[in-house]
């Protein structure tokens, strides 16, 4: 398990940092490829990365972008994972449409999960049982070590064989559809976004703490992904050792 840790002055230098890694990272997927694979997470602040892979100038005719958990609300509703990405990258960058693959959030929860394990099912041309390996994985982390929408204490932290589920998240009284953690896992590299100062104890615990995946989702890139980068700014690493 090897877990680089980026730290820059701010959270605006790292987003730049984070988003030319991804772009690093996804040069050297593309290499002797046909479809280089990506998921994304939401929230409020990774918008800036979105942007700058927006003015990259990067090739993205080959890339198929997927997102690592959604809201289960109407895709152009101010909460929806898909509506900002759409605005701050997929627009501007004239990413193409079809190789983005959304959470089909007007269905039911449970439905929407299912259909969206069927897509990753096709793009990833999965047979029965096999496991699913992203390319790139970018991943938040809340202050509450959840990740995607994996929130402590949810079951589904210790589910080892599914792809995406439905899961309702107490905290926010919202359904979500998240991918678990074999995918997590599986991804030949994750980047991990976590400015803030109001992360600075979960980063503290997540990365220097007893493991517990229960208590703190994060840890499982943390502690069992391979080829994790954390992009951090002074503020939510103040508490890490030296
Ligand atoms: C979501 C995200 C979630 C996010 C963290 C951090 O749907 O909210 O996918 O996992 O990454 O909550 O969010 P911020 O970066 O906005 O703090």
């Amino acid at each position: 398990m090897s877990v680089h840790q980026y730290i820059q002055k701010d959270a605006a230098a790292a987003a730049e940092a984070c988003a030319r890694h991804i772009l690093s990272q996804l040069e050297a997927a593309a290499a002797g490829k046909d479809q280089v694979t990506m998921a994304v997470s939401g929230g409020n602040s990774p918008r800036p990365i979105f942007e700058a892979l927006a003015r990259s100038g990067f090739d993205w005719r080959m890339v198929h972008l997927f997102f690592a958990d959604e809201r289960c609300v109407p895709p152009m509703d101010a909460q929806s994972n898909f509506k900002m990405v759409m605005e701050a990258f997929v627009t501007p960058a004239r990413f193409p449409g079809v190789q983005v693959h959304r959470v089909e959030t007007e269905l039911e929860p449970h439905r929407a999960a299912q259909q969206y394990v069927r897509t990753l099912q096709h793009v990833f041309s999965l047979e029965p049982g096999e496991t699913l390996h992203f390319d790139l994985i970018h991943l938040g982390m809340g202050p509450d070590a959840h990740t995607a929408s994996l929130f402590p204490g949810d079951p589904l932290i210790e589910n080892r064989d599914g792809l995406a589920a439905a899961t309702y998240v107490e905290k926010f009284q919202q359904w979500r559809v998240t991918l678990l953690p074999a995918v997590l896992l599986g991804a030949r590299h994750t980047v991990v976004f976590a400015p803030g100062a109001d992360k600075a104890e979960a980063m503290r615990t997540v990365l220097d703490g007893e493991f517990d995946a229960l208590k703190y989702p994060a840890q499982i890139p943390a502690h069992l992904g391979r080829g994790v980068a954390w992009f951090m700014d002074a503020a939510s690493a103040r508490l890490l050792e030296e």
